[in-house]
């Protein structure tokens, strides 16, 4: 059978039709049609083949075999809710708290990213009997009312949007565009220290905090790599104040970074979150998710006397695809496979940043990489239509990559975890052309060559005995936000690009 039931405008009128208009698509003037995908491939109607560096769901390659088998097998035998013993279950939690701290020991399956951080919020309240929550700018956490409220990266969108008042927004600890930046001297303490404020602030209004809560690597935030200390000290004035400290990882999860299993490790083994929530990579597909708890606040939450049911959240078929997502990682070394790749393409992007005076940026873990554009490496202006322009010409050529933070103008890699380094050749060097055209367009060149930072000043983060925490930027305005551009979401006048970004709808961020 023909994977392509309709031809492709008739899909289009179809979804135009009955599909809602706020659920965008990705490049909407020209939209592309996947019928089938493999490993780190997607292939649209015709049997083209993409190069797929973006979709972090599908963690262990599309359709892998022996998720896909796991999955089927177990549906041929049962699938059913937890309220009836299954072996699955607790095979399965085992096995995740077996990646986990000990204290990170119980476990509620559910079935997104967003209904996990929604729970791990009620957990929060119950637990603490506090309300406030505080939330990093830029941040991302789930489509449902209660993740919107904490979700700057949302809520700026809509003109209508009103911030709760019991939600707090603190500085994205961003050390090459945020407040703080890599030449100040302490921006962990210095990022920790506007959450310390912040609780003061919250105590002085009467308020009190029930739960920080941070992916660990914020991603639609633009690939942000938080200083190292920063989770320790901001977990120490949280829960002085009485609050908890929930780690979303939900996008970064499983092995993505290479040097360990959960990005909240990358702090330092002094580190432990009281929530951790997980999703996407966890089913590669298959919509489950997880939240884990210590035991303590799993018992508060029992003391509700409320029950806790979900229809679907560990369903025997869930748990026997999570088990064969865990199998294939240690199977075929998917952490070491994205330490490695990743390393040479974070190397090969360095190079292009020595080349490129668009290239303001590289920073990353493991297969979690972000490059940002920006027209000017001192003003840091960004460069968000050059950035949508080198999305939509590497998707000319086959390429699928996205570009997310703020201003929309950080490429973004998180390709599923068997991306390899001719895929890392393959990408970089279509990057490296466009940006060759791009600049040779604009003119950059020799304008920005005058304020292109010395090698010498190329700045690495503090090195743990796992590696350096790569991020390459220099930053100029010392510990200021001043100078920092606010959102540039239009192609600005003065310039002309090349081709497709003068069309470009700036839906290219693949959350
Ligand atoms: C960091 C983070 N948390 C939570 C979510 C919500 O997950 P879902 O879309 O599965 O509800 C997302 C989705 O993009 C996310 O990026």
């Amino acid at each position: 059978m023909s994977a392509e039931r309709f031809e492709k405008k008739k899909t289009i009128d179809l979804r135009k039709k009955h599909i809602g208009p706020s659920c965008k698509i990705f490049f909407s003037h020209d939209p592309i049609k996947i019928v089938q995908a493999k490993g780190q491939y997607m292939y649209d109607e015709k049997g083209q083949r993409y190069l797929d560096c973006i979709n972090n769901v599908a963690h262990v390659g599309h359709c892998h075999p022996d998720v896909v088998k796991a999955g089927a097998q177990q549906m041929e035998l049962l699938n059913t809710n937890s309220r009836f013993l299954h072996d699955n279950l607790v095979l399965y939690a085992q096995r995740l708290q077996a990646t986990l701290p000990d204290k990170l020991s119980v476990c509620y399956f559910v079935n997104s990213g967003s209904e996990a951080n929604d729970l791990a919020l009620r957990l929060a309240w119950q637990y603490t009997g506090n309300k406030d929550i505080i939330t990093l700018d830029n941040a991302y956490h789930g489509h449902v009312s209660s993740l919107i409220d904490i979700s700057p990266y949302k809520f700026h969108q809509s003109s209508d949007a009103e911030q709760n008042q019991y939600v707090h927004v603190a500085p994205s600890p961003d050390v090459y565009r945020g407040k703080y930046r890599g030449e100040h001297l302490d921006p962990a303490t210095a990022y920790a220290d506007e959450v310390k404020d912040m609780v003061q602030r919250v105590h002085k209004k009467g308020g009190k905090i029930a739960a920080f809560i941070a992916e660990s690597l914020q991603s639609c935030g633009g690939q942000v790599i938080p200083p190292q200390g920063y989770f320790q000290q901001v977990a120490q004035h949280v829960r002085e104040a009485g609050g908890i400290f929930i780690a979303d990882e939900v996008q970064v999860g499983f092995g993505r970074v290479g040097t360990h299993f959960w990005a909240f490790q990358l702090q330092g083994e002094d580190f432990v979150p009281d929530i951790v929530t997980m999703g996407k990579p966890i089913g590669n597909g298959h919509p489950m998710s997880c939240v884990v708890t210590t035991k303590e606040v799993a018992e508060a939450f029992m003391s509700s006397g409320m029950e806790y049911f979900n229809t679907f959240g560990g369903n025997p078929v869930s748990c026997a695809i999570g088990m064969a997502v865990l199998d294939v990682i240690v199977k075929e070394d998917l952490q070491g496979n994205a330490l490695r790749v990743g390393r040479y393409l974070t190397n090969l992007l360095e190079k292009q940043k020595e080349k490129h005076p668009l290239v303001g940026d590289i920073r990353g873990r493991g297969l979690f990489v972000g490059l940002e554009l920006v027209k000017d490496r001192l003003k840091l202006t960004p460069a968000t239509a050059e950035a949508q322009e080198v999305i939509y010409r590497l998707k000319e050529q086959y390429i699928l990559l996205s570009a997310d933070g703020p201003h929309r103008n950080v490429l973004k890699f998180k390709p599923p975890m068997c991306f390899t380094t001719e895929d890392a050749d393959l990408v970089v060097d279509k990057i490296d052309h466009v940006l060759t055209e791009l600049e040779e367009a604009l003119g950059l060149k020799s304008h920005n060559a005058l304020s292109v930072e010395n090698e010498s000043s190329k700045r690495k983060l503090p090195t743990d005995e796992n590696g350096p925490q790569y991020h390459s930027g220099l930053a100029h305005n010392r510990g200021s936000s001043q100078e920092v551009p606010q959102q540039t979401n239009q192609t600005p006048q003065d310039i002309t690009l090349p081709t497709n970004s003068q069309s470009c709808d700036m839906i290219l961020s693949f959350t």
